[in-house]
């Protein structure tokens, strides 16, 4: 079975239930509410059914400063990717450390309780320096760092509701009921893959090549905020499942949703993204080339150095490492440079604007980058919800 520890030892569980919600629910009527976005809403989920673990809310001061400049929370746990609360500065001004506060989406809705234990002001360019490598605002995820207010409030959360999601609720999963379905399967190992994009023949390549060492698969496609030009989450997750039907043994597969916001943070994302599968009950976990990037911020096999600089134990999940994969026509098979001798005139690379680009005109890309029925459900997906790019 598979029994590998959350990050940091314990699955942390903050969903509040029964009793103890109808009370909280009472008590938020008459505490101060702030109003956070849907990415916010995302986070905070996440934080409340562990698959944040080890954290309970939204960072503090000091673990937040400690990640932004080592990668670590301040007690020492690798963590490299801020999970923060941004507050209008006048909304802060009003809060008191001690103070608890009702977090409110959007649409009304009370998601959370939470306990103030810091109220701090960031420089928000140290940190998109630290995290993105760059302050950049043509990048993505800086973009939606300086978006925000540069006022964090930090502390305990406990949930009181759950986002709903719109579409293929049958794919969502919490770390607890991953951890248990994974070991009712029998299954002692399994590899993790994180995508935002459809599923191409290289992705299928390294994902087959790391089944044929592990037990299991689990397809765990990010479908919380990505940037326009991506690929929508409800058109990728028609074409998985067509994907997993036609050409995946069904009993070594499994598909759930990682409900999260891409950061496009590259290499520190990559190490988040390997801490967030472990909690999962992933044993092993996929990065191949430029995992999580973006443009040309970052270089190919960096995300795989930075996880190779932290130590077997205190990542806890075996990362698997792979190198850009090709379809070689000299070859007749996919490949990488660690398999296949042949030139470049050889191998099949077409860019994703190239792809989008022959996806909107209707045209197929060739079965040597894209699974025939992959390729469809793009085209009809793109007709109606058009991607941008
Ligand atoms: S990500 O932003 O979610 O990481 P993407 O969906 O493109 O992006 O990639 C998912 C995983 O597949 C990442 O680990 C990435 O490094 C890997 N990957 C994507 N394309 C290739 C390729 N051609 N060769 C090797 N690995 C790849």
């Amino acid at each position: 079975m598979s029994n590998i520890l959350p990050h940091g030892g314990v699955l942390v569980n903050r969903v509040a239930a029964g009793a103890e919600r109808e009370a909280l629910l009472e008590e938020a009527k008459s505490l101060q509410q702030l109003v956070i976005n849907n990415w916010t809403v995302s986070d905070l989920d996440l934080i409340g059914v562990g698959a944040f673990s080890p954290l309970t809310g939204f960072m503090n001061e000091a673990d937040y400063r400690s990640v932004v400049e080592r990668m670590r929370l301040a007690d020492g746990t690798v963590w490299s990717i801020p999970i923060t609360l941004a507050v209008e500065p006048a909304k802060a001004a009003a809060l008191a450390a001690g103070q608890r506060v009702a977090l409110v989406g959007e649409d009304g809705v009370v998601y959370a309780v939470l306990s103030v234990e810091s109220i701090y002001n960031v420089d928000q360019k140290v940190e998109a320096v630290n995290v993105f490598k760059t302050d950049d605002v043509e990048h993505p995820g800086v973009a939606k760092l300086f978006e925000r207010p540069s006022t964090y409030v930090g502390g305990p959360i406990t949930v009181l509701n759950r986002p709903v999601p719109e579409k293929f609720n049958e794919f969502y999963f919490d770390p607890a009921e991953t951890r248990r379905i994974f070991a009712e399967k029998g299954w002692r190992t399994v590899v993790g893959f994180q995508t935002r994009n459809p599923v191409h023949r290289a992705h299928e390549y390294i994902q087959k090549s790391a089944m044929e060492i592990v037990d299991a698969l689990f397809l765990n496609p990010l479908v919380g905020e990505t940037k326009s030009d991506d690929v929508p989450a409800n058109v990728r997750m028609k074409s998985y499942i067509a994907l997993l039907e036609n050409y995946y043994p069904q009993d070594r597969t499994f598909l759930g949703v990682f409900p999260a916001a891409m950061r496009y943070a590259g290499p520190r994302e990559a190490i988040f993204h390997a801490m967030v599968r472990k909690n999962y009950g992933c044993t092993h976990f996929i990065v191949g080339r430029d995992h999580a990037g973006v443009g040309d911020y970052y270089g190919t096999y960096e995300a795989q150095d930075l996880l190779r600089s932290f130590s077997a134990e205190e990542l806890g999940i075996q990362p698997l490492y792979f190198e850009h994969s090709f379809f070689c026509t000299k070859c007749g098979n996919m490949a990488s440079s660690k398999t296949c001798p042949h030139g470049k005139e050889d191998h099949l690379t077409l860019s994703g604007t190239k792809v989008r680009a022959l996806l909107r005109d209707g045209v197929c890309p060739p079965p040597e980058f894209s699974r025939p029925e992959v390729a469809k459900i793009l085209i009809e997906g793109m007709a109606v919800e058009p991607v941008n790019g």
